[in-house]
């Protein structure tokens, strides 16, 4: 049972207006303890009180006696004083900078004037399962947004990232998020369609460098039957299907200048019309949109829509890479060694403080992507000093001295070196099982890996038992072989 259950919340409530205490204290009574007040000058003695507050809802424009300090300057010392307490400011402005303001000055969220009694009972809500996590658990830094995947942070940057992500959600306006691949942009969009009140509709995602312009505006608009050869049908594309729910275009700087036109279409006024089609279709999708390139250099060589791109940019949200939130490896290690025992169907293995440490110290030029790679190898590997070399610093030299793919975070030379050692670990495996006549299982001990590890490197390394051969050439080729010997 969650802590935040057990017992009756306090929540204190301080707005300059009474018709909005009233309001809140109508909307709250029946589940909390509720203590209202008008006057900011009675704050600190209602925060000290016993018992103590598990919450504080307060108006943005509250203004505090003789030097007016305004409410941010109230937040930030309620914020040092009481760092624990979660702050929920009721603000009459949707000026997003101010309540990125308020939240790195600690509230915890921002509930938009007027609202209505949904509004205030969702942020409650969501602030006390929060809260009431993080006393109980300090190791669950986890929101789950599927079956496998999880938004997982601990680190101060990536709470502010949740944070954003939060208070977007809200705003339902077009967001584009940007960062180095692997750094988590496909999970900030489903954490940003999860908080947001299209949560219960469809999640999409295309992506607009995996497939050729005129196949991708089917993709994404729908065709008319006969539009072009081959559609025998018609179909509708991802926006109609993913109408009132959030679509999420990836690799957006990689979108044909055609389909960047029509997409501004959409963001305008949500129409367009499906290929062979004369008739428009309206919708009513979120878009969020992500790239790993610089998209103001890519306007500035004109491959990129500037007027597209400030549609986008209703907020830009920035995924930092992982090498600036090495805090988080650990927890991110766990996470992954968790969730990857769970998909194989085995129990994890342990990570021992220097394989930590190894993980800790690599500078993961595929961020998280990376990680999640490298702990499932070790998994199935069951090869903790394998694995600690490919992240020596010698492999690390390698792929800092030779050109970066900035995709995979793979180098010629280390693609190279990985190729060699792939050749000498494959011909090693298969000298093993052919002295054990492939019994798998004395193959494994020879070789001083788990029998798992080798039936996964059998399937690799596509290695196989040799034909049998009739017994006569066997014996001719022993006795060609006592021949030679002789
Ligand atoms: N904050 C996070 N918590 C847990 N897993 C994450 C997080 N961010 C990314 N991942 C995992 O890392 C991998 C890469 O994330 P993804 O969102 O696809 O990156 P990007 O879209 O930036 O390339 C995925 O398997 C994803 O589940
Ligand atoms: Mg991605």
């Amino acid at each position: 049972m969650k802590a935040h259950s057990k017992r009756t919340k306090n929540i204190v409530v301080l707005d300059a207006d009474p018709a909005i205490l009233d309001y809140i204290y109508d909307i709250l009574s029946d589940r909390f303890k509720v203590k209202l007040i008008a006057d900011p000058s009675e704050l600190e003695r209602c925060l000290n009180s016993s018992p103590a507050p598990d919450l504080l809802l307060m108006d943005w424009n509250i203004v505090e006696g003789e030097n007016d300090e305004n409410a941010l300057g109230l937040l930030a010392r309620t914020h040092a004083h009481k760092p624990l307490l979660p702050i929920i400011m009721l603000a009459c402005s949707a000026d997003l900078k101010e309540v990125l303001t308020a939240t790195q000055m600690g509230a915890v969220d921002v509930v938009l004037k007027p609202f209505r009694k949904s509004d205030i009972d969702t942020a409650v809500e969501q602030c006390l399962v929060k809260t009431g996590l993080q006393s109980v658990e300090c190791d669950v830094d986890e929101i789950p947004l599927n079956e496998d995947t999880s938004f997982v942070r601990s680190c101060k940057r990536m709470r502010e990232i949740e944070s954003q992500c939060t208070l977007v959600a809200r705003a339902d306006i077009p967001v584009l998020v940007l960062g180095e691949s692997g750094t988590g942009k496909e999970v900030a969009a489903m954490l940003i369609h999860k908080l947001s009140a299209r949560s219960q509709r469809p999640f999409l995602k295309v992506n607009c460098a995996a497939m050729p312009a005129d196949l991708l505006e089917s993709e994404l608009f729908g065709y008319e039957q006969g539009a072009f050869t081959g559609a025998v049908k018609s179909k509708p594309g991802k926006f109609e299907i993913c109408n009132s729910g959030t679509i999420l275009l990836d690799e957006i700087g990689e979108m044909p200048a055609v389909l960047q036109a029509k997409l501004l279409q959409v963001l305008q006024d949500g129409s367009f019309s499906r290929l062979g089609s004369r008739t428009t279709v309206k919708v009513d999708v979120r878009v969020i949109a992500a790239t790993n390139i610089d998209i103001k250099a890519a306007i500035a060589q004109k491959s990129f829509r500037e007027d597209l791109y400030y549609r986008l940019n209703g907020f830009t949200l920035k995924m930092p890479p992982l090498r600036e939130r090495i805090e988080e490896i650990p927890i991110l290690a766990r996470h992954f060694m968790a969730k990857v025992a769970a998909k194989y169907e085995c129990d994890p293995l342990p990570i021992s403080p220097v394989l930590m440490q190894a993980l800790s110290s690599y500078s993961w030029p595929g961020n998280l992507r990376e990680l999640e790679n490298t702990v499932k190898r070790y998994l199935v590997l069951a090869n903790e000093q394998a694995i600690i070399d490919e992240l020596s610093p010698w492999h690390q030299a390698g792929a800092d001295s030779s050109a970066t793919d900035p995709a995979d975070g793979e180098t010629s030379l280390k693609h190279l070196v990985k190729n060699l050692k792939g050749r000498a670990e494959a011909a090693a495996i298969a000298q093993q099982l052919e002295l054990a006549g492939w019994n798998r299982k004395l193959a494994a001990s020879e070789l001083k890996i788990s029998y798992k590890a080798l039936l996964y490197k059998i399937k690799q390394y596509n290695l196989s038992p040799p034909p049998r051969k009739p017994q006569v050439t066997v014996e001719k080729a022993s006795s060609f072989e006592r021949v030679q010997s002789a």
